[in-house]
Formats: structure tokens, C-alpha cells, sequence
């Protein structure tokens, strides 16, 4: 049995060929670490035309997602809504919650997933309430349709497997991850049309290079998305007044080792 499931359901499967076979979701697959498949909506209609759309009550622009095909196709790949459902099945709209680590992370305990791609002007709200059990954002901005918020969904799931990218601490390092951005990062050549990579990451001190890394994460995610900061400093106002012994310094969130001498 695979360690991640993924179902998704769309009008346009053959978008999902490419990406699942390249990269890490295709050694997931071929690991057989994860099953991931796409289904075409459309196998769900009974009429002539697989329609999957009509107009929307009160007049506007566009089609919406009938209610029939949807809840039909979920039903069939994730059993009924209620307690006893293993899937998770979430649909990609532009009104969910803001995708972000912290849920990919909380994600990566459950093991099955049905995502439900919306087209068109979006889907009939009875559908949602009848069958979604999460509504999940890319961002603040409209796009055309579910299926590369539901490609990003999974990447992010799939590289959490554990194992699959060799190095644990890669993950574990990374932007958001450890609640600050990732700092500048260098390869080879040690300069490159004049610009020279730091010379603490050549010295060989691990120690050294460890605080120095740290220290421009810091000073990143300050220049870059002080919002980070100034988030887990709220959070922490409002811890305080249960614990009372918490310090308030504006970035008392990172664990800053960095700005004491060692
Ligand atoms: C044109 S959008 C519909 C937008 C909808 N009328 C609204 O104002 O919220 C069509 C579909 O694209 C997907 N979509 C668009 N933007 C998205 C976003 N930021 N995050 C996740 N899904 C999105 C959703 O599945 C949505 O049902």
C-alpha cells in the first residue's frame, strides 16, 4: 500500500500526464510511495454531451459546475462525506485557506486525498456542502482553473515523503519550514562575473558557517517578509497573556541564537 494516495478529479486529466512523469512525483510513483491518478470528470454525466456546466440562478457571467457530476465522481472515489470517509477531499478555489508549509506538514499524517479541480466560474455551493470537506487557495489572485493549484498541492505533499529526497535536513532547513526564509545560497564557481561567494562558506568551519547562514536568514526575512516576524510576534502577545513569562522582543519567534556570542 502506497504511504500517500492522490485522486484528482478534473475535466482535464491529460494536463497531469507531464507532471507525473518527471521529477519527484514520477520516483514517488515509481517507488510506489505514492499513487497518484487523475479522472476525468466527465465519465460522471449521463447525457450526450458529458455537460459538466449550466448557467447560474440570478443571471451573471458564465457557467458553473452542476451539482450531479461532481458529487457523483466524489462519492465514487471517496465514499459519502461524514466520520467514517478516510479521503480528504479538497477542493482548490480561490476562497479557501492560503495554502502554506504548515499545512502541507499537518497534511503529510493523513494518507488519502481526493482533489477536486473547479473550472469555469467555479462550483455549485451545494456540491461544496455536500461532499468537500476543505476549501484550499494558491493565493490571491483568480486563475482559470483547479488543476495547477492541485499540482502544487501535491508537489508539496510528495516531497514531504519521507525518504524521497535523500536529505532530511534539506527539508528541514528550508524557507518556512523553520518559520523564517531560507538565506542566499552558492555553488560552484567559487566567482562568477566578479562576484565572489562569501569566504566563510570556503573556511571549512562548520560552526562558523551554520551562524552565518542563520544570521542572513534572519536579516532576509526581515528585509523580505517581515511579516513572518511580526506574525509570530502577535502569537506570542497573545500566548503571553496565558503565560506571563515569555520575553517580547519583536523576534523572539526565531530561536536567535545568532545575535548572542557562542
Ligand atoms: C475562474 S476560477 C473561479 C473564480 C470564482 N468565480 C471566484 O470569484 O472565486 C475557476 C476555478 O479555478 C480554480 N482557481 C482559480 N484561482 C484559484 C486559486 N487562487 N487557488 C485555487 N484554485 C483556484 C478554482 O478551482 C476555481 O473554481
Amino acid at each position: 500500500m502506497a504511504d500517500l494516495e492522490i485522486d484528482v478529479l478534473t475535466i482535464f486529466p491529460e494536463l497531469f500526464e507531464p507532471f507525473f512523469e518527471a521529477s519527484f512525483v514520477a520516483m514517488a510513483r515509481e517507488r510506489d510511495q505514492a499513487r497518484i491518478e487523475a479522472h476525468d470528470l466527465r465519465a460522471w454525466t449521463d447525457d450526450r454531451h458529458r455537460t459538466v456546466d449550466d448557467t447560474p440562478y440570478g443571471g451573471g457571467p458564465g457557467m458553473l459546475m452542476k451539482p450531479e457530476p461532481l458529487v457523483a465522481a466524489i462519492e465514487a472515489l471517496a465514499g459519502a462525506k461524514g466520520p467514517e470517509r478516510e479521503t480528504k477531499v479538497v477542493l482548490l478555489t480561490p476562497q479557501g485557506r492560503r495554502l502554506d508549509q504548515p499545512w502541507l506538514e499537518q497534511a503529510s499524517r493523513q494518507r488519502k486525498f481526493l482533489l477536486v479541480c473547479g473550472r469555469y466560474e467555479g462550483v455549485d455551493q451545494r456540491a461544496i456542502d455536500l461532499a468537500i470537506d476543505e476549501e484550499i487557495s494558491l493565493g490571491d489572485y483568480v486563475l482559470c482553473g483547479g488543476e495547477i493549484p492541485a499540482m502544487v498541492l501535491i508537489e508539496g505533499m510528495v516531497r514531504l515523503l519521507p525518504g524521497l529526497l535523500g536529505n532530511a535536513e534539506s527539508v528541514a532547513k528550508e524557507s518556512f519550514t523553520q518559520e523564517i526564509l531560507e538565506g542566499p545560497q552558492y555553488t560552484r564557481p567559487p566567482i562568477f562575473r566578479g562576484l565572489e561567494v562569501p569566504e566563510i562558506l570556503r573556511s571549512g568551519h562548520h560552526a562558523e558557517i551554520e551562524r552565518w547562514r542563520r544570521e542572513r536568514a534572519i536579516e532576509w526575512t526581515r528585509e523580505r517578509r517581515p511579516d513572518l516576524l511580526v506574525d509570530r510576534k502577535d502569537d506570542r502577545k497573545s500566548d503571553r497573556d496565558d503565560q506571563s513569562d515569555r520575553s517580547d522582543t519583536p523576534a523572539s519567534n526565531i530561536k536567535d541564537d545568532t545575535r548572542k556570542p557562542k
